[in-house]
């Protein structure tokens, strides 16, 4: 970049910056998404470390926070300046600041290990041990009174306790809204009308600057003090011993800083909290781990730079909200024909993938969420979360978004659309045995992995066998086709001559490809992947009754109902026989599973399918079992990483099928862990929890003879 460019991109940086700060510190109603906030401050710095002429006093890069202008509160001056922190966002940049560190202070410091608390950041001035003054953070000298405020937060002590009270002590900390408290609140604010918050933090911004205390009051903030300011009367080697002694005066310390040597155990620090930051003992939102040096002399050593002390660095996780623009709603038509509204986004990354959907659940949340088409949304993915639409950014509209309107027929088969009961939120296709999209999702659903296991029938056979015009693209010349499968009763009736022809359509794609390749005089030769589905549904055929039940798509029953049922009555008729009572008293099943099972044999239709599957051969019984030797009997085995002898699904069978059980996450009472390849954080939990750990082939032994006394 020249340097007239330079200079003009610095200047619609900083107008940019500028503009965020005030929406974000004043209107508590933030523009940008943290992740395109902090990528803007970066790209100032790199142009001002190019361009140092830029580096004026007035820039975003010298300033803490926002800068200082009129509010409704009365402005306090800090006794110490209060900083913000320099961000890191990998590991490797956080490596080259801990050297860096290292080589200033000419040896190998302890490092203060801390959450970093998505909250806001508020001053709290004590003398001789009486809350005096309580301000957010402002430009970091000059911040609101908040005093009011902040004495409704229960966590915060009006006086100090205990008998070496000092006469002065300045703290700062995070106020937060405790992510568990923050979805009631929203609810209550929508039932009640008002626009809801966006994330907790924003609901701390805004409970805490109010006018009215007793609004404050009626929120349940938390405070945790990360940090100290002016103080006289005590002395401190550590910051560590710092939160010791505040505890002990009653101030609110978190529980999760460590105290760590070196680079590996601050690794390890920031992969565990990696892990664990959406577990619920922790409270709060956080966004990164804060590494700090521990002795305060160094702190005094290292100094500060205009916005930032040296001596402390935010290690930021990759975001788990961005802004993206919603470019459509649209619907989709479920198995059981629920409709199903969802957003159609600019594709953006977002936790380690891109994202381009998302569900609205109904057309109760569009309102509820108060999104429009059009509009800029906050995108949420909490780590293995679905990715979600929080809500709309306002300050963002432009006159041309628009509201969605939820349809009255089926998109699918024009059906009109109603709730099945009353009260449902949901309105639903009542045409299930014809709605294309319902029998698509049916026959994509009993393919699945978790019932038949047919792979060769993935979503995009399953629409080009029953709803072949689903995804055609709207603008192609190629004629609409009529379905092969007009009902998953003649799945297994299918054969090659009646996928002659066929037209698969890939989403996005301009050109369908075909079932069969053909010539003149031999028009329908199957394809190898033609071939492989027709292989699998012959193995289809013999498969166990549980996986047969999970295929019929009977509502409430997935593998486990389904398993447990199988177990119970051994066959299809069997379970159409029983009554509800019987049905209900099948360890796992329970009321609404019995009620749904007796509902769907209860349709016509349905009974029809069993018959034409059995016709062609699928087996609606489990052969007796010869009483297998339950030698897991007593045991729960998780199992993690890849083996290369079994897939995850045939592990779990083969420790079920012996009497064990299959559990998911480790604890004390986990019998083994069987670790296979590139093992997640539990093969981690197993040393910790002391848990014996085996390879695979100890986990075949296992199998085979079940657990054998060691010798000691
Ligand atoms: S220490 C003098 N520790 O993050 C530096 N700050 O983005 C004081 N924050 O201004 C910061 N958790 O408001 C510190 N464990 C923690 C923190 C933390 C959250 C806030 C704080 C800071 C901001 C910088």
């Amino acid at each position: 970049m020249d340097e007239l460019n330079a200079h003009q991109r610095w200047s619609d940086l900083a107008l940019a910056i500028v503009a965020a700060q005030e929406a974000y510190y004043g209107q508590d109603a933030p523009t940008l998404s943290d992740a395109e906030y902090d990528s803007m401050m970066r790209e100032l710095m790199t142009l001002e470390d190019t361009y140092p002429e830029l580096r004026t006093p007035d820039s975003p890069t010298q300033h803490v926070g926002r800068p200082s202008e009129r509010t409704d509160f009365a402005p306090v001056t800090h006794l110490e300046r209060l900083l913000s922190l320099d961000n890191v966002f990998s590991a490797e940049e956080l490596r080259a600041w801990m050297q860096r560190t290292q080589r200033l202070l000419d040896r190998q410091p302890k490092w203060l290990c801390e959450l970093k608390i998505d909250g806001l950041a508020v001053d709290l001035v004590y003398r001789d041990g009486r809350l005096v003054s309580a301000a957010t953070r402002g430009d970091g000298r000059v911040g609101e009174d908040i005093t009011g405020n902040v004495l409704t937060i229960g966590d915060i002590p009006a006086r100090l306790r205990g008998t070496d009270v000092p006469p002065l002590v300045e703290v700062r900390g995070e106020v937060f809204f405790p992510v568990a408290a923050f979805e009631q609140l929203n609810a209550e604010l929508v039932a009640a009308g008002k626009a809801p918050f966006a994330n907790p933090r924003n609901a701390a911004a805004g409970s805490l600057r109010q006018k009215d205390p007793r609004v404050t009051a009626a929120r349940p903030l938390s405070m945790l003090v990360h940090g100290l300011g002016a103080y006289e009367g005590f002395q401190l080697e550590n910051q560590s011993e710092a939160y010791e002694l505040l505890r002990g005066w009653g101030l609110p310390t978190s529980t999760h800083y460590q105290v760590v040597r070196g680079q590996q155990e601050v690794d390890e620090y920031v992969r565990w909290v990696g892990e664990h930051r959406h577990d619920p003992v922790i409270e709060h939102e956080l966004d990164g781990v804060v590494v700090k040096v521990d002795a305060l002399a160094d702190h005094a050593l290292l100094g500060d730079t205009s916005r930032a002390p040296k001596w402390a660095i935010a290690y930021k996780f990759p975001p788990e909200e961005v802004n993206t623009k919603l470019l459509d709603i649209q619907v989709g038509v479920g198995r059981t024909g629920r409709i199903t509204p969802f957003g159609v986004m600019a594709p953006v990354r977002v936790a380690g993938s891109t994202v381009e959907r998302a569900t609205l659940h109904n057309g109760f949340e569009v309102k509820r969420k108060g999104v429009l088409i059009g509009d800029t949304v906050v995108l949420r993915k909490a780590g293995d979360v679905i990715p979600e639409i929080v809500g709309p950014v306002v300050a963002l509209r432009d006159g041309t978004q628009r509201e969605f309107v939820m349809p009255t027929h089926c998109p699918s088969c024009g059906a009109e659309l109603r709730p099945e009961k009353e009260d449902d939120k949901d309105i639903r296709c009542p045409n299930a045995q014809h709605c294309p999209a319902q029998l698509r999702e049916r026959v994509f659903a009993l393919a699945s992995r978790s019932a038949l296991d047919i792979e060769a029938l993935g979503l995009e056979a399953a629409i080009a066998l029953s709803d072949p015009d689903a995804d055609r693209p709207t603008d192609t010349q190629e004629p609409r086709q009529v379905s092969v499968l007009s009902s998953e009763a003649s799945l297994f009736n299918l054969t090659v001559a009646d996928l002659a022809g066929v037209k698969v359509w890939r989403r996005g794609a301009l050109e369908p490809y075909f079932f069969t390749k053909g010539t003149a005089n031999k028009p329908s030769v199957p394809k190898e992947t033609t071939l492989q589905l027709f292989r699998e549904l012959e193995a289809a055929r013999t498969r166990p009754l549980w996986r047969v039940l999970v295929a019929l798509s009977i509502r409430h029953v997935g593998p486990t109902a389904a398993r447990s049922l199988a177990d119970a009555f051994g066959s299809i008729d069997a379970i159409r026989a029983a009554d509800a009572a019987q049905l209900a008293s099948v360890d796992g099943v329970g009321q609404v599973i019995a009620d749904a099972v007796q509902e769907w044999f209860s349709v016509d239709w349905h009974q029809q399918t069993i018959a034409a599957w059995a016709a062609a051969g699928v087996r609606m019984a489990d052969e007796a079992k010869p009483e297998g030797v339950p030698v897991l009997a007593g045991l729960t085995i998780v199992v993690t990483g890849t083996l290369n002898g079994f897939s995850r699904d045939a592990a779990k069978e083969a420790i079920i099928s012996r009497g064990g059980k299959a559990a998911s996450s480790v604890s004390a009472k986990t019998s083994y862990v069987v670790v296979g390849d590139n093992p997640g954080s539990k093969a981690d939990d197993a040393a910790r929890l002391g848990v014996t750990i085996l390879n695979e082939e100890q986990f075949v032994a296992l199998l085979e003879t079940g657990p054998v006394e060691q010798a000691p």
